[in-house]
């Protein structure tokens, strides 16, 4: 068994089996900001990332990747249908998005989340080294840090949460919400993306477990639980290469091209999820072109919506109304080799993602509720001569970094097609002037400054246990 004395655990590990159609398995990296986010920084660190490799049964055994060993978790059919589809998806995931769709509770499920969070944690008690680093990430195992710190006091254990975490009032709803509560506690430093969350989970502590809490610190069992936001990032450098590589550039036009030669070109990059505000885009869209604000020749929307928790009821809902609205949409405005929306659920590479952003004259990042949103990230970074417009959802927690974008409420349907007929009509250097801004702040606040920031801080508030074996 190796041990590292770094150890990231999540519930996704970086690839994901997916079945080809003729039947043979093949590995592909797994779609979603954690990975994103996680993948460049790890690269070729004496690191071991556990996780789920995306299948059910016995674990696989996987080839390190780029320098980084993978620890495997294995998760059975039951497993994956009350821990994953289960508590994490339907209870966690609409619960800390605004309750934009109903959170679902199930006894059982919460059975599942306590014993798989039980497993990954001895996996990563496994793979830890004496006095490692162990940084426990997201939503789906939020009861790691206890557990782990219960057999493992030597460890200094990180916790980053990459949703939003929601206010008190929706948080009480929880049936379990002080063990989940003190499963996160059972960190040293626990980190959001954004300080209201920071200030969310501080006043519930107080509430709920009746402890000493301020915004940056609580007190819990004797020790000191420290909290902070450490907003999360992309790999600005890795984007910006890919853009300017020549391939990528020809590839951009050859979109163009092939989009007929638009005018402009709108884009939409999502997983397939109801927080990400597909439907009220596509809403918004189908108007400006039936108040005739937007001409189908000369203007074309391209949105890439990726399946994603394809067995979770409300995502199949979601397709099917998505995919509704976009025939729709199409039949009624579309003319012959000249649709309305181009519509894609593929899965692409990072180049194909790049030039599809080179080709993007505005990007339309307009999600209902999201931790962070590095789409928004990735389309700013691709935007190497610092042009293009991004329209950007106030819920987003990018926001709070790229204020210079056009800031917009999606659930205001006439505020959102005003936002999109401003971006399609913006004075281009009012929009190089904003690209400019972002880019800077991109620059200072990449991916690594992201960890180089979490983990200092983590480094100085070990607890004491950690202190003394660490040394
Ligand atoms: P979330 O984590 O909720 O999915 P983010 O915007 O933070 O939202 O991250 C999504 C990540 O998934 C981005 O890095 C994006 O490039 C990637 N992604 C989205 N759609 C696709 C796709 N069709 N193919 C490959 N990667 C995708
Ligand atoms: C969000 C979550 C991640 C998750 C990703 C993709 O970014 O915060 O934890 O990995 O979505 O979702 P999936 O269910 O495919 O892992």
């Amino acid at each position: 068994m190796r041990q590292s004395s770094l150890v990231v655990v999540s519930n996704r590990l970086p690839v994901d089996d997916s079945v080809a159609p003729d039947g043979v398995c093949e590995w592909r990296r797994s779609p979603g900001g954690l990975v994103t986010a996680l993948h460049p920084l790890l690269q070729h660190m004496p690191a071991t990332w556990v996780g789920w490799a995306g299948g059910t049964g016995p674990a696989p055994t996987l080839a390190d990747i780029d320098g980084v060993h993978m620890h495997t978790v294995p998760l059975s059919h039951e497993d994956v249908q009350d821990h994953y589809e289960g508590f994490a998806n339907s209870t966690l995931w609409p619960l800390f998005h605004d309750a934009v769709e109903q959170p679902v509770y199930h006894r059982r499920w919460w059975e599942a989340y306590q014993r798989i969070n039980q497993r990954f944690a001895d996996a990563a008690a496994e793979a830890a080294e004496p006095g490692a680093v162990v940084w426990v990430q997201d939503y789906h195992l939020q009861l790691v840090p206890a557990l782990l710190r219960a057999q493992r006091p030597d460890l200094r254990i990180g916790f980053f949460l990459h949703v939003p975490f929601p206010p008190p009032e929706l948080f009480m709803q929880l049936p379990k919400r002080a063990e989940l509560l003190l499963g996160m506690l059972g960190a040293d430093l626990v980190g959001f993306q954004r300080a209201q969350a920071a200030h969310n989970f501080a006043q519930l502590a107080a509430k709920v477990l009746n402890v000493p809490a301020t915004d940056d610190q609580i007190s819990v069992d004797g020790r000191e639980v420290h909290v902070g936001a450490f907003p999360v990032s992309i790999d600005m450098a890795e984007m910006e290469a890919l853009a300017r590589r020549p391939d990528v550039v020809a590839r951009a036009q050859q979109l163009r091209h092939d989009l007929g030669n638009p005018q402009q070109v709108i884009l939409s990059v999502d997983r397939m999820d109801y927080t990400k505000g597909i439907e009220q885009r596509l809403k918004a869209y189908s108007e400006l072109i039936a108040d005739g604000h937007v001409k189908v020749r000369d203007t074309v929307l391209v949105q890439v919506a990726v399946p994603t928790r394809e067995r979770v009821g409300q995502y199949q809902i979601l397709r099917e109304r998505v995919e509704r609205e976009v025939g729709r949409i199409n039949g009624e405005f579309g003319r012959v080799g000249e649709p309305a929306i181009h519509y894609l659920t593929q899965h692409f590479d990072r180049a194909e993602l790049a030039a599809l952003y080179r080709v993007a004259d505005v990007m339309a990042v307009t999600p209902l509720r999201d931790g962070m949103n590095l789409v928004a990230k990735e389309y700013v970074a691709a935007r190497v001569d610092d042009d293009g417009i991004l329209v950007l959802s106030e819920f987003a927690g990018a926001a709070a970094e790229l204020s210079q974008a056009y800031l917009v409420n999606p659930h205001d349907l006439d505020g959102l097609k005003l936002t999109l007929i401003q971006a399609l009509r913006a004075e281009p250097a009012d929009g190089t002037n904003r690209m400019r801004a972002m880019r800077a702040h991109l620059r200072q606040h990449d991916i690594r400054a992201w960890a180089r920031d979490y983990l200092t801080t983590l480094d100085q508030t070990g607890s004491v246990a950690a202190r003394l074996t660490v040394g």
